[in-house]
């Protein structure tokens, strides 16, 4: 028998209660029982996000929540700063150069956390950007950004800048950086520790963005938020929502509160601590040694090892599929995703199968100090 398992960090394994949810004759969405599951999805989401403001969904994958955060808050010639530290950060460079807005590029090493001296320099030198963006987890490099203290500093030396936080890969793992004073838009999607399929976007905007978004000239339809934001207020969305996805999500949500919301941050944070120690012990380096990832783990295998023959071993003895590194670190590293339905029983289970297929592959290997490092988290 042959059990395919995903730990990687998007898509992420899906609760059976949550499929289940789903598995209802397709509603219409311009029904009442489909506006009563947005109600919910809409009552559920503040929950999550702890914000009183009606969340925005939108029916793409999070590349175009980016991209729609961008079109609705700046105008052509308009300058942001965005903190580019990996795959995920350099994409706010890539949409604002398809929108005509300047970029004002932080740039950070793989594999470490901004510092606020870069968050301050950047500022003083483009003190008129119009927006700062960041990804609270920069899942590429398995980085953790100080967000909340980043945030806070942006707004005190420019107050009046949008801060822009993809959460896409931290949203449900840790709680959301700062609050509706220093956070103006936050993004999640489905696919990652919300325990849903791909295709949903969930935003919140505090009410200085709001304004923003008000003020500035229209150019996009599909992702015009107060258009959107209109139409939720009669309990609609303006085109076809990925009304499946909604469904599902409140089934998540109901599960996220029986655990409740710091038991999940505990978790998480518990089972970064497992594959961190248990990679280590098993004789990898860190990728991001110094900023931990409650939602993914990065190492580098010993020399010796091929990453990604390392990680077609893995998924071809165990069923279990790892990511592996994604641009200058492609073919370089594995990814361990434990973001979402995921519990200390299969990372420790991961961190066995790597080291068999370690030792398998010619390296020395303490197998069983590893999962005792492993196991000694809990
Ligand atoms: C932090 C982060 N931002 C943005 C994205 C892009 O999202 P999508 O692939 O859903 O467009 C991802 C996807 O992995 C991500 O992890």
């Amino acid at each position: 028998m042959y059990k395919e398992r995903l730990l990687t960090p998007g898509p992420t394994p899906i609760p059976q209660r949550v499929l289940q949810a789903m598995e209802l004759p397709m509603l219409h969405h311009r029904s009442d029982v489909f506006k009563k599951h947005l109600a919910k999805a809409c009552e559920g989401a503040r929950w999550l996000f702890g914000w009183d403001s009606d969340p925005i969904f939108l029916a793409c994958s999070g590349t175009g929540a980016m991209e729609a955060a961008l079109l609705n808050c700046c105008s052509p010639g308009d300058t942001i700063i965005s903190v580019n530290g990996g795959v995920f950060g350099a994409r706010w460079g890539k949409i604002a150069e398809r929108l005509q807005i300047q970029v004002k590029e932080i740039e950070v090493a793989w594999g470490a956390a901004v510092t606020l001296e870069q968050v301050r320099e950047a500022v003083a030198s483009a003190p008129h950007a119009k927006a700062f963006c960041i990804q609270h987890a920069e899942t590429s490099t398995t980085v953790l950004h100080p967000v909340s203290d980043v945030l806070a500093e942006v707004k005190r030396l420019a107050p009046s800048m949008l801060t822009i936080v993809d959460g896409i890969s931290s949203c449900a793992t840790t709680p959301m950086p700062g609050g509706p004073s220093t956070l103006d838009m936050y993004i999640a999607g489905s696919q990652k520790a919300l325990m849903l399929p791909p295709g949903l976007s969930l935003m919140a905007l505090s009410s200085h963005a709001w304004q923003v978004v008000e003020s500035t000239p229209k150019r996009t339809l599909y992702f015009d938020l107060a258009t959107e934001r209109k139409s939720l207020k009669s309990g609609e969305t303006s085109w076809t929502p990925a009304s499946t996805i909604i469904v599902g999500l409140n089934a998540a949500i109901e599960i996220f509160r029986e655990e409740g919301l710091e038991e999940i941050y505990a978790r998480h944070s518990l089972l970064s601590r497992m594959a961190r120690a248990g990679v280590q012990a098993l004789g990898c380096e860190l990728l991001a040694p110094d900023a931990a990832c409650p939602s993914v783990t990065g190492f580098f295998p010993p020399p010796s090892v091929d990453a990604d023959a390392l990680r077609t071993a893995v998924r071809s003895r165990f069923g279990l599929r790892l990511a592996g590194g994604q641009g200058k670190f492609k073919g370089k590293i594995l990814r361990i995703g434990h973001m979402g339905y995921v519990d200390p029983f299969e990372v420790s289970a991961a961190i066995s199968a790597i080291g068999l297929c370690l030792a398998s592959s010619g390296a020395k290997v303490d197998m069983s100090g590893a999962t005792i490092a492993c196991l000694q988290c809990l």
